[in-house]
């Protein structure tokens, strides 16, 4: 029999090995900040009112990332994402990650926190048994990810993260995304420009005014110009394909393509062979 203080030592190590596991699984590209922010914010990713901002995008992210990868001849079935391997980075509680695998893709789903990958496991449980297969959530950075995953994937999308990570690693963050894609595969992102309008609709109009997004979610200084992401991009081995931009309506009600990049845009880059 163990006696209580010899159960208490064996739960304290066990803590503290957890947290130094979490610590390996986290990078150079971690704003621990950030990963905090989020997690606090639990209730945002499934709100049962009425669809969030994240929700809404995918009005966009779905056509702009089926197009991407429609546009990669070797994919065969151009009409279909089936059986595409896909790796979500940032994939947050899920929303763009249940998307593209009830098209039939095989998504894998990264992300820092362990309180948002165990609400968007909480999402997915009352789902179908073919969406459960189509989907694999994993608490990790993308670097360490990349260690054992080199060139593996057709695609890799991440949606609404680089602008939460510090400017300096973003560079970092963006060549180990490349990394983990097969030479002629498809490297998606989406993002927020740097630009008045940015901060002015998402900062004061969203966090501020409207409250629709939690105070202190988004900072003017991490918003990313999308020739800095295209020059990334480049350098990382790619070739930029498109960009389009989007933006809600006055209300939020509905999220749709522009015709610049002021606000919101995705751009679409292919590895080079
Ligand atoms: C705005 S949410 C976007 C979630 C999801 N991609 C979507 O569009 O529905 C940003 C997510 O990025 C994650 N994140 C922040 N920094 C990260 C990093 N360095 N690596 C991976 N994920 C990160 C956060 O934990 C959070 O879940």
């Amino acid at each position: 029999m163990l006696k209580e203080s010899d159960k208490n030592f064996r739960q304290v190590n066990k803590t503290i090995i957890l947290s130094l596991k979490l610590k390996a699984a986290m990078s150079r590209t971690t704003d621990e900040k950030e990963v905090e922010h989020f997690k606090n914010w639990i209730s945002v990713w499934w709100p049962e009112d009425r669809p969030n901002g994240l929700q809404l995008m995918n009005n966009v992210r779905i056509p702009f990332i089926k197009d991407a990868i429609a546009s990669i001849e070797r994919l065969g079935n151009k009409e279909s994402i089936e059986g595409i391997n896909i790796l979500d980075v940032g994939c947050g509680g899920g929303i763009l990650t249940e998307a593209l695998a009830q098209l039939g893709a095989k998504v894998v789903g990264i992300d820092l926190s362990v309180e948002i990958l165990n609400e968007a496991k909480r999402h997915l449980e009352s789902k179908s048994v073919e969406l459960k297969q189509n989907i694999t959530y994993k608490v990790e950075s993308i670097e360490s990810h990349q260690e054992r995953n080199s060139e593996k994937y057709d695609v890799v999308v991440s949606s609404e993260v680089i602008e939460h990570i510090d400017s300096d690693s973003i560079e970092h963050f963006i060549q180990s995304c490349v990394d983990v894609v097969r030479p002629g595969g498809s490297v998606i992102f989406t993002t927020v420009n740097k630009t008045f309008r940015a901060w002015w609709n998402l900062v004061v109009g969203a966090e501020y005014w409207s409250k629709r997004i939690p105070k202190g979610t988004h900072h003017y200084g991490k918003f990313v110009p999308p020739s800095v992401l295209i020059g990334y991009l480049e350098r990382s081995g790619c070739t930029v394909v498109s960009s389009r931009g989007f933006a809600f309506d006055f209300n939020v009600t509905r999220c749709d393509f522009t015709a610049d990049l002021d606000y919101f845009y995705a751009v679409f880059a292919v590895k080079r062979e």
